[in-house]
C-alpha cells in the first residue's frame, strides 16, 4: 500500500510530485504529502488528511520552489489517517524527511530505544521511527545520510521502500527497497522515483527497478549508484525501457477508471490472445511453459495461491486444468498457504496469481514454496514487478495497468492466460484432443468480438441497477465454472457499493444460506447453458418459491429461465469453460452503476488501496 514520488533535476519539484501522487493514488489515498527542499536550503513539509486535491488546496500559496522532493500517497496501517500521521516524516531536528511504503515489524523495540535516548515522537508511525533511527544514526556515527540509511536498513524488520532527503544536502536523494517496490526514472540530468513506473513515462521511458536490499544514491547531476545494501558492494544497473504509454493512464472519457477498464477488455483480450494463439487455433504459445515443459509434464500437482479477485481467477484455472491436463490443482488464498505448514515437494508447481505482482501475502507464499523446492511461476499484469522477478517462469496476461481499486480487466485476462495455459500443458500431455483444443483456442479467439455484443446490455443494466441500488443484501449464485463467478461478481458489489453480498455455489445455497431469502433479498444467478443447467434451474425454482426476486444471466436464445426469472441478462454462445470470460461483464457493470447510483468513489473505495503490500 501506499505510494511515493520523489525527484531530483531542474524542474520545480512539486508539479512532478503532485502530478506522480495522482498516478499512484489508486495505492492509498487517506492523506498525503510533500517535502521539498529549496534554493534556501528550507526543508518545507506539506500534509494533508484525503485525496491528494486536499493536499493540493493546503499547499496553495505556500512556498513550492525547490528543484529535490519527495512525496506520498498513504493507506493507514500505523495510525489514523489524519494530517500528523501523513508522509513525509521528519526527524526530531526536522534535517531529515522520508516517505515510505511497507511495515517496520520491530518498530515498537526502535521506538523504546531511541525514547530511551531522548526522541519525542509526534505521529503514531513506525515510519517516524525509521526516520529517528537514521538521524540517531547520522550524529553517533557523526556520517552521511546515505550511510546511517545503510545501517539502518540493517537494523529494520519489515517490508520498506524508502526515498529519504536531508536538508543539508540539497542534491541527493536516498532510496532503499526490501519487499516493497521502487523504480527510478533516468532522465536528462533529472531522476525520478516512484513505486511503480506510471508517474514516470511521461517523463522518460528509461527505468531501473531496485532489487530487495538495495539502496540507491541519487546525485543531483550524476550517475545514479546502486549498492547491496549489507555488502556494500556496488550493484550493476540494469536499464529497462518501459513499454507504457500515457494514454493507457488517463480516463479517456470516462467518468471512472473502473468503466474505461470494462469497455477496455475487448481490447486488453486481444492483447493478451496476441501472438499466442495460431489463426487456425491449432496451436497455443506461452514460451514460459514451453521453456519449462519437462516441468510441466512431469508435476503431480499445481498449487494456485493467490488473492481477492485473483483468487477467483484462480479456481476457475483449477477447472480449466483439471479438465484439459489431467493434473490434480489446489487453489489457496495466499494468506493462509503462508502461515500453513503444506505438503510441498520437489516436484510440484506453485502458480503466483496477481495483477499487481506486488501483493505481500503472494509474494510470501511464493517464497515459502520456493525454499520447499516447487516450481514456481507467475501470471501477473505488472511488468517487471516482484512476483515475476521472482519466480522461475511465468507469463505477463498484457492487458494494461489497471487504475481502478476493483478488478476487472485483470480477472479476465488471469482467466484467458489460464485457459490458454491449460490448453497448452493438455497438448503437450496428449489430455486434451486436437480437435478440443482447436475449438476451445478459437472460441478465445471469438472473446473480444462477443465482450463487444455483451456491451449492448449496457442500457438495460443501467435500468436494472437502478432497481436494486437500494437493496440491503444480494446473493450470487452460480455453479461449475461459473462458481468463481458468482463469487467475483459478489465482491464487485461489495467492493465498490458497500452493499452486502455473497457468493454462493446455487446449490449449496439450501444447506443454510437459502433461510435468508424474501422478497428483500435479490440473487443473481448464473444460469447458462452448461452441464449442469437443469439443475440451476432448480435453484431458480427454489428462490423464487421462497418470494426472492432473481436475475439471471443466460445464453442467448435462452426460454426457460427468462419465464422465471425477474430480470434476464443474454450473453452469447461459448465454450462451458470460456463462459466466465462473459459472465463477468454483466456482473461487472451491474456492480459499477449499482455503485454509482449510490454516489460512491468507484475507483478508489472506502479502506480499501489497489495493492496490498501489507499483511
Ligand atoms: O494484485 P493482486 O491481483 O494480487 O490483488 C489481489 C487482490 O487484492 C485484488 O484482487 C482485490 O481483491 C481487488 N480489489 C478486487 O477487485
Amino acid at each position: 500500500m501506499c505510494g511515493i514520488v520523489g525527484y531530483i533535476g531542474q524542474r520545480r519539484a512539486y508539479d512532478i510530485l503532485i502530478q506522480g501522487l495522482h498516478r499512484l493514488e489508486y495505492r492509498g489515498y487517506d492523506s498525503s504529502g510533500v517535502a521539498i527542499i529549496n534554493e534556501e536550503g528550507s526543508l518545507n513539509i506539506y500534509k494533508s488528511k484525503g485525496k491528494v486535491e486536499a493536499l493540493e488546496h493546503y499547499a496553495e500559496n505556500k512556498d513550492l520552489s525547490g528543484n529535490i522532493g519527495i512525496a506520498h500517497t498513504r493507506w493507514a496501517t500505523h495510525g489514523e489517517p489524519n494530517d500528523i500521521n501523513a508522509h513525509p516524516h521528519c526527524s526530531e531536528s526536522g534535517r531529515i524527511a522520508m516517505v515510505h511504503n511497507g511495515t517496520i515489524e520491530n518498530y515498537s523495540v526502535l521506538k523504546e530505544a531511541l525514547s530511551n535516548k531522548g526522541y519525542t515522537f509526534v505521529s503514531q508511525t513506525d515510519t517516524e521511527v525509521a526516520v529517528q533511527l537514521i538521524e540517531y544514526i547520522m550524529q553517533t556515527n557523526n556520517c552521511s545520510a546515505f550511510e546511517a540509511v545503510k545501517e539502518a536498513t540493517k537494523r529494520i524488520v519489515g517490508a520498506y521502500a524508502i526515498a529519504v532527503v536531508d536538508r543539508q544536502n540539497p542534491n541527493t536523494i536516498i532510496a532503499a527497497r526490501q519487499s516493497s517496490p521502487l523504480v527510478i526514472g533516468v532522465g536528462e540530468d533529472e531522476y525520478f522515483i516512484a513505486s511503480d513506473a506510471t508517474p514516470i513515462i511521461e517523463y522518460t521511458n528509461k527505468v531501473v527497478y531496485l532489487n530487495d536490499g538495495e539502496i540507491a544514491v541519487i546525485n543531483r547531476g550524476e550517475e545514479l549508484k546502486v549498492y547491496d545494501c549489507k555488502s556494500a558492494d556496488e550493484s550493476k544497473i540494469e536499464i529497462t525501457e518501459l513499454q507504457m504509454s500515457i494514454e493507457e493512464l488517463e480516463k479517456g472519457g470516462y467518468p471512472h477508471f473502473m468503466l474505461k477498464e470494462i469497455f477496455e477488455q475487448p481490447r486488453t483480450l486481444a492483447d493478451c490472445i496476441s501472438g499466442r494463439i495460431s489463426a487456425d487455433g491449432k496451436q497455443v504459445t506461452l514460451s514460459g511453459i514451453i521453456e519449462h515443459k519437462d516441468i510441466f509434464l512431469n508435476t503431480n500437482r499445481i498449487i494456485i495461491v493467490a488473492c481477492g479477485t485473483s483468487w477467483h481467477a484462480a479456481l476457475i484455472g483449477k477447472h480449466l486444468i483439471e479438465d484439459f491436463c489431467r493434473i490434480p490443482v489446489v487453489v489457496e488464498y495466499a494468506s493462509e498457504f503462508r502461515y500453513s505448514n503444506p505438503v510441498i515437494t520437489k516436484g510440484d508447481v506453485l502458480i503466483a496469481l496477481s495483477q499487481s505482482g506486488e501483493t505481500a501475502d503472494t509474494l510470501a507464499a511464493l517464497e515459502k514454496a520456493k525454499s520447499a523446492g516447487a516450481f514456481v511461476f507467475g501470471i501477473c499484469n505488472v511488468i517487471g514487478s516482484s512476483i515475476p522477478r521472482a519466480t522461475d517462469s511465468g507469463c505477463y496476461i498484457h492487458v494494461g495497468p489497471e487504475i481502478g481499486v476493483a478488478s476487472t480487466k485483470a480477472f479476465t485476462g488471469q482467466v484467458t492466460v489460464l485457459a490458454m495455459m491449460s490448453l497448452l500443458i493438455g497438448q503437450m500431455k496428449g489430455t486434451i484432443s486436437d480437435s478440443k483444443l482447436q475449438e476451445i483456442a478459437s472460441d478465445i479467439r471469438r472473446v473480444p468480438t462477443l465482450i463487444k455484443e455483451i456491451f449492448k446490455l449496457n442500457d438495460q443494466i443501467q435500468e436494472l441497477a437502478k432497481i436494486f441500488t437500494y437493496a440491503h443484501n444480494f446473493l450470487y449464485l452460480g455453479r461449475g465454472y461459473n462458481y468463481p463467478s458468482a463469487l467475483e461478481g459478489a465482491l464487485k458489489l461489495k467492493e465498490i457499493s458497500y452493499i452486502h453480498a455473497e457468493g454462493y455455489p446455487a446449490a449449496e445455497m439450501k444447506h443454510g444460506t437459502i433461510a435468508l431469502i424474501d422478497n428483500d433479498m435479490p440473487s443473481v444467478v448464473i444460469a447458462i447453458k452448461d452441464n449442469v443447467y437443469e439443475k440451476t434451474v432448480s435453484n431458480i425454482q427454489q428462490v423464487k418459491a421462497r418470494g426472492g426476486k432473481v436475475v439471471a444471466i443466460v445464453t442467448e436464445g435462452d426460454t426457460i429461465v427468462s419465464q422465471m426469472a425477474d430480470y434476464v441478462l443474454e450473453v452469447p454462445q461459448i465454450s462451458e469453460c470460456l463462459t466466465p470470460l462473459l459472465t463477468a461483464i454483466p456482473l461487472q457493470l451491474l456492480a459499477y452503476y449499482i455503485a454509482v447510483n449510490k454516489g460512491r468513489n468507484v475507483d478508489q473505495p472506502r479502506n480499501l488501496a489497489k495493492s496490498v503490500t501489507v499483511e
